[in-house]
């Protein structure tokens, strides 16, 4: 799967940003007609991303274009304006049923077999942003097409009425819950947008936490926030070296018929070698290892 430790998101219309975003070596940019995009400008941002899609070259930069949400009255011009000129993926956003996902998945298989392109080739990744989408996460999440969930922070604390802070306290539990969804499909999760994007140490801060939570990527806006957050979410050098020695005492210990052994005093056993195991296959997506 794709590495998404950073996914920046711009206005469709906006063709400056879309050209200035294809030079940041940023895993994945994301033109959106949704609220980046203002009501009088959505036919704009259509035509703007098509034109992207036809004519940029994107570079090892994953192209995503997020459509309004199903249900808003936009999504089928803005899905079918942008389907023929093969993005690598869809973004809904406010998604709240597996039927909002299918109802992408329909219409993506649809292109895939008109234009001979391979059969889930167009990934979908959502956004879950709303109380009900955290309630129906359960059944949204085992929909096969789905590569992402991306947690909408600002939008989810206006869905249940609460106080953004600085700690985000009051997100913790559905970005958790969004986490242990992902966790047990083998999905990536993808954090929260730091809005202060003058302050990058807040951001490196918000960004190292959602990291050591599990999340495997985080949203930005801004073209500063993408080495802070790519770092963020690249293993650094020491966490790969030790995983290492974690994965080579493991074998040496199991050979010994011990399952749980002594490292540099610390207890090892099985949950540990698949933390380690799980460290190097991020150091392995982020070609570091
Ligand atoms: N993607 C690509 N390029 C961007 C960018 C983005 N998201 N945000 C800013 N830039 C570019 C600017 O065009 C400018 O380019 P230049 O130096 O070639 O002129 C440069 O980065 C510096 O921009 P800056 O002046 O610091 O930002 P701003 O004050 O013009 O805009 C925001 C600030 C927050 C309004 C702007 O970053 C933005 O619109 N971000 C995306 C918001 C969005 O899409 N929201 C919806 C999803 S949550
Ligand atoms: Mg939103």
């Amino acid at each position: 799967m794709r590495s998404r430790r950073a996914l920046l998101y711009m206005p469709g219309d906006n063709w400056k940003m879309i050209t200035k975003s294809i030079t940041l070596g940023v895993d994945s940019i994301c033109m959106d007609m949704e609220d980046g995009a203002a009501v009088n400008k959505k036919a704009e941002a259509r035509a703007t991303i098509a034109k992207a899609l036809r004519e940029l070259d994107f570079g090892t930069s994953e192209k995503l274009a997020r459509i309004n949400s199903v249900g808003s009255g936009w999504e089928r011009e803005d899905i079918d304006a942008v389907l023929p000129y093969r993005p690598d993926g869809i973004v809904i956003p406010k998604v709240e049923s597996y039927e909002h996902v299918e109802w992408a998945g329909k219409i993506i298989e649809s292109a895939e077999l008109k234009y001979g392109w391979q059969v889930n080739s167009i990934r979908i990744l959502i956004g879950i942003e709303t109380a009900r989408g955290i309630l129906n996460l359960k059944e949204i999440i085992s929909h096969p097409r789905l590569d992402a969930v991306i947690f909408g922070g600002e939008d989810f604390a206006a869905s249940i009425g609460a106080t953004r802070t600085k700690d985000a306290m009051e997100l913790l539990y559905a970005r958790q819950a969004v986490i242990i969804a992902c966790a047990a499909h083998d999905i990536q999760p993808l954090d929260i947008v730091t809005i202060d994007y003058k302050d990058i140490e807040a951001l490196r801060a918000e960004s190292e936490f959602g990291a050591r939570l599990g999340f495997l990527g985080k949203q930005i806006i801004h073209p500063a926030q993408v080495e802070p957050v790519q770092t963020a979410f690249t293993p650094g050098a020491d966490a790969i070296a030790y995983a290492r020695r974690i994965v080579e005492t493991f074998e040496a210990s199991q050979k010994e018929g011990r399952g749980a052994y002594s490292l540099d005093g610390k207890m090892i056993d099985m949950p540990l070698l698949r933390n380690a195991q799980k460290v190097l296959a991020r150091a392995k997506a982020a070609g570091k290892i």
